[in-house]
Parts: structure tokens; sequence; C-alpha cells
């Protein structure tokens, strides 16, 4: 089975529903098909200030809404970045070989960092994407499915694996990045230009998976839409309403012909409601098994200890041989 790579930041206590259309609902598919790892990328939290307590928490949180969500931690293989070492070790040796220019060329770094300023701009803010890289690359991974906001972050990946081949010899497989084009990117409810995100500076219009159904329920109800009126797909002219059409359709696992159909000539609270159904009915089950998961972190510990020893097994090769290629003389 082809090796499949992608990860999530637990910087949030629950993932909003960008992350679950975005990412979760491929994954779960893709599982199936590929030899699968998705680790929970903390090391990449900590690029931003996080409390520690809370990270910890949020670290397990998001391994539960992992599983909830349908992630299967026999099939494949669910662990915790930070649990095996070889990512930090392997991101070292690709800062090495990454350009000062090409780092600075990234756009979400451009993004964060203007948010942060320049003095709480840290130089891991800037390492974000090659830490990405070698994470992608210690696991000769082939497809890495991803939201449109990490095309670029993948595309750099491409970059700094062939050079690394280039010069020491072949060592990594150069991956592909498999970015669904309709869910590729979700926006906010409230400001359907932009896209949905943990770090929103308002909460008004994101849809976080284990939010009260009722809270749910109200967020969608006040999506903003249009003053056209016609329940139509159309991303130019009405963002508000073509959004709540492809969160519709992903979760329903309906078309969106079939939602204009069943929705024409019916007004926006009608199209809200028939959503707002369709988002609780998901999440319901979802936030109920977390709730499950989180009430036994002992054997929650243990399933990631299981899933680190497993992803440990594959990085640990891939170092030594980058270690060896780039000339580290090995201990005895
Ligand atoms: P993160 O935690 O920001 O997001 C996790 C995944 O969710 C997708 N996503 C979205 N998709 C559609 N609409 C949205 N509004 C939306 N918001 C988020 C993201 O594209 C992503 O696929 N750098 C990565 C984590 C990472 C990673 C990796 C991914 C670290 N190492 C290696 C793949 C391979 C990130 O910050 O994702």
């Amino acid at each position: 089975k082809p090796r499949l790579y992608s990860g999530m930041q637990p910087s949030a206590e629950s993932l909003q529903i960008g992350n679950y259309i975005g990412a979760l609902l491929n994954w779960k598919s893709l599982q199936e098909t590929h030899d699968a790892f998705f680790s929970i990328v903390d090391l990449h939290a900590i690029t931003v200030a996080q409390d520690p307590a809370k990270l910890r928490e949020n670290t397990r949180r998001t391994a539960a809404q992992y599983i909830a969500s349908g992630i299967d931690p026999d099939a494949s293989t669910l662990y915790v970045q930070s649990h095996v070492a070889a990512h930090a070790q392997l991101a070292w040796v690709l800062n090495t070989i990454t350009g000062f220019g090409e780092a600075s060329r990234m756009t979400q770094f451009k993004d964060k960092s203007a948010k942060q300023g320049s003095d709480g701009t840290t130089v891991g803010l800037f390492a974000y994407p090659i830490l990405m890289a070698a994470d992608i690359l210690l696991y000769d991974t082939v497809v890495v499915p991803v939201g449109e906001d990490q095309r670029q972050h993948v595309e750099l990946t491409r970059d700094i694996a062939a050079r690394f081949n280039t010069r020491f010899g072949d060592t990594f497989v150069v991956p592909e990045a498999s970015i669904q084009k309709e869910t590729a990117k979700i926006y906010d409810l409230q400001n359907p230009l932009s896209k949905m995100s943990k770090s929103a500076e308002s909460h008004a219009g994101v849809i976080w998976v284990l939010d009260e159904p009722s809270v749910t329920a109200k967020k969608i109800m006040r999506a903003v839409t249009d003053a056209d009126g016609g329940v139509v797909f159309d991303r130019e002219n009405k963002p508000g309403v073509a959004n709540l059409l492809t969160i519709y359709s992903t979760m329903a696992g309906r078309t969106v012909q079939s939602l204009e159909d069943e929705y024409a000539g019916r007004g926006y609270g009608d199209l809200k409601k028939g959503l707002a159904e369709v988002v609780t009915g998901t999440f319901g089950p979802i936030r109920a098994r977390v709730i499950e998961l989180l009430d036994d972190p002992a054997e929650l510990d243990r399933l990631l200890a299981v899933n680190a020893a497993r992803a440990a097994s594959v990085a640990d090769a891939t170092l030594a041989r980058a270690y060896d290629r780039v000339g580290l003389l090995p201990p005895r």
C-alpha cells in the first residue's frame, strides 16, 4: 500500500469543521487504501505561545477526536510528534539545506508573523515548514492529504527532498500533495471570504466539533448569506451560501445539485435548518465518543505509545540514512 502522511496541530480544545471536512473525512477513507501515518503535531503547536497544561490536555483531546472521527489506531499509525525524536533531529539537518530566502517566502509565515509582531515571531515559527518537511520525509511518504493552506509547505518539502537527493544521493521519496478541490477550503460562517481557523479572532463563525449541538445550530442559523435569496452554488457572488452548500454536501454525502433541487424556491432558513441537523447529527456521536475516550486517559496514552513505537521504527531508519549521507560520524 502506498505510504500516506498527514497531521494536525493540537492548538485548541476542539477541532473546527474545516479540519474535519478538509482533513479527517479524507483521512478516514484514505486509510483503507494506504499505509497511513497521522500525527498530532505538538512541536508545531509550540511555535506560538501555548499554555503547558492546556497543550498536554489538547494533545489528548485531538487524539480522541481523530479516533472518534473514524481514524483506526490499529490500521493506521496515530501518534504524537514529540514522542518520535527523529522529527526534531531530521528537521535540524533540513534546516541546513534550506535557503533563508526560500523559507521567507512562505505565505503562512508571513501572515502569522505579521500577527505576532517582530518580537513575538520566533525562529521556531520561521522553521515551521522545515519541521513539516521532516515529518513527511521520515516516512518515505508518497501522498500528503491536506487543505489548500498547506500546499506551499508540501511544495517546499518536495524542493528540499530533491535538493538533498541531488547533493547527497538518493535518500528521500519526493512526496505529492493531495488536495480535494471542493473541500480544500472551508470558510468562516461570519466572514465567508476568510478561511475558517482555530485561531480566528472571533469564534462566532467557527463550528467546533465538540460544541454543544444547540450552540452549533445557533451559529449555523446566524451564518452570513446574501440578499438574493436563492439557494444556488455561486462561489463568486454568493460565497456564504456556497460555503454552506459545500459543508452540507460533504457532511451529508450528497451532491450540491441535489441540495439546490431540494431547496429551490425555499428560504435560507430552511437550508440552514437542514444543515444544522446534518452537522449536529454527525458531531453528536463523535462528541459522545470523545468524552468516553477522555474518561480513560491511561488507555489513550497506551494506544499513543504503541503507535509512537511503530512510527519510530520507520522514522529512525530514515534518520540514520540521512545522517549517514550527510557524513555525521555514527556513535559506537
Ligand atoms: P492545521 O492543524 O492547521 O490543520 C490541519 C488540517 O486541516 C486543514 N484545514 C482546513 N481545510 C479546509 N478548510 C479549512 N478552513 C481548514 N483549516 C484547516 C489543513 O489544511 C490541514 O490539512 N502544518 C499543518 C500540520 C502538519 C502537517 C505535517 C500536515 C504538520 N506536519 C505533515 C501534513 C503533513 C497544519 O498546521 O495543519
